[in-house]
């Protein structure tokens, strides 16, 4: 059988938000950005990549979702794939390849899937085409994002150091393909530094603390409806980066001293504070976009209602709970676990969500109905 290889990567969830390129074609982000990546069965992208017979298969083909795709139409990924196949060694490496992708995400929900698509491709070519080491990192079958197991002896342990360096490698090309995507490559909170080169061959992730620095954190994905046409975030920014004022501000003020404050409040456990930056820094990446012009409306009434029931929430209780919006009306809520029960109560009777999954570690509130 040919080379084969499969990988499952999830997610991730900005606190302090990558909003403007300084290079559009390499994505080289105005700023650093911080993220949460998400250790969810409901929410992940898997997909398989393997080398074809050159005799049976002339090109390179993909599936997603299990449609066939029109290779050509999807620009980022053949950019990534010609990336990959320049960095390769392999004698063997222009033979044709077959990509199978499969999002777990619900079609209908209109989350973002590109963070965690574009990871899990990036990964599964970096392994079929041995690029930056011969070795398979870890197994055929691996999870990005769980790079902190446990190992045992020296020589697993330099295994391990050679793989998050190999992942940082490698999370260059995925920015390539999608910039949120770098910080996909590995578990935890990530850090996805802008990087000084012209080139971006220094604009990589970095893991900054594991996730069981702060077991005690939950993530709530909540899908509310979404009435608007969508601005995409590539023409968003592009747009932002053009037009608007304070982009300036926060890219070089708001954004450096925010991934200051989340990292000493995590490494504190601080909640007030981790929960009150990342809305903050929500907000005012939702002011560039008003600043932007003409203006983008990511957040919508729902978003809304949510935003004020979580301020209700927190003068009353204290700040036990925290929200974070991305290019969409979605809310990503935060809070500790001893805090989800009964802030999921009440969230649930006030806007009467169904279809709830349960899960212990992340929650999606799927066709949620607000009034
Ligand atoms: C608001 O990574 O989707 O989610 O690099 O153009 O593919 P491109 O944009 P993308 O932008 C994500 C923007 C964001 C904030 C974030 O994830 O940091």
């Amino acid at each position: 059988m040919e080379k084969e290889i499969t990988c499952v990567a999830p997610p991730n969830i900005a606190l302090i938000k990558y909003w403007g390129k300084k290079d559009e074609n390499l994505i080289i982000p105005l700023n650093n950005s911080f993220s949460i990546t998400l250790d969810s069965s409901d929410l992940f992208t898997k997909t398989t990549v393997r080398f074809c017979d050159p005799k049976k298969n002339e090109e390179d083909k993909f599936t997603l979702n299990e449609k066939p795709q029109k290779l050509a139409s999807h620009k980022r990924i053949v950019n990534l794939i010609a990336k990959i196949r320049e960095k390769s060694s392999l004698p063997n490496k222009d033979d044709p390849i077959e990509i199978d992708s499969m999002n777990s995400f619900p079609t209908a929900a209109g989350l973002a899937s590109s963070s965690s698509g574009i990871a899990a491709l990036t990964y599964c070519l970096g392994n079929l085409f041995e690029v930056y080491g011969t070795e398979p990192l870890q197994l055929d079958q691996v999870e990005i994002g769980k790079s902190t197991k446990k190992q045992e002896g020296k020589n697993e342990e330099n295994k391990q150091v050679a793989d998050l360096l190999r992942r940082e490698k490698l999370s260059a090309i995925s920015r390539q393909g999608s910039g949120s995507s770098c910080r996909s490559m590995f578990g935890g909170f990530v850090e996805w530094i802008a990087g000084e080169k012209n080139d971006g061959s220094d604009s990589r992730a970095k893991q900054i603390f594991p996730k069981s620095v702060w077991p005690e954190l939950r993530v709530l994905v909540c899908v509310v409806r979404s009435e608007q046409k969508k601005v995409s975030s590539t023409l968003g920014m592009r747009r932002s980066v053009e037009t608007s004022e304070y982009i300036d501000k926060f890219s070089t003020k708001v954004v450096p001293k925010n991934i200051k404050q989340i990292k000493q409040a995590i490494q504190s456990q601080d909640f007030e504070t981790f929960a009150n930056v990342t809305m903050k820094n929500s907000n005012a990446f939702h002011s560039v976009c008003l600043d932007t012009f003409p203006p983008i409306f990511y957040l919508n009434q729902d978003s809304k209602k949510v935003i004020d029931f979580v301020h209700s929430w927190n003068d009353i209780f204290g700040t036990q709970v925290g929200y974070t919006f991305d290019a969409g009306p979605n809310p990503v809520l935060i809070m500790l676990n001893k805090n989800l029960p009964s802030f999921l109560d009440a969230f649930v009777q006030t806007f009467q969500i169904e279809n709830l999954v349960n899960q212990p570690l992340q929650q999606i509130l799927k066709d949620s109905q607000f009034n």
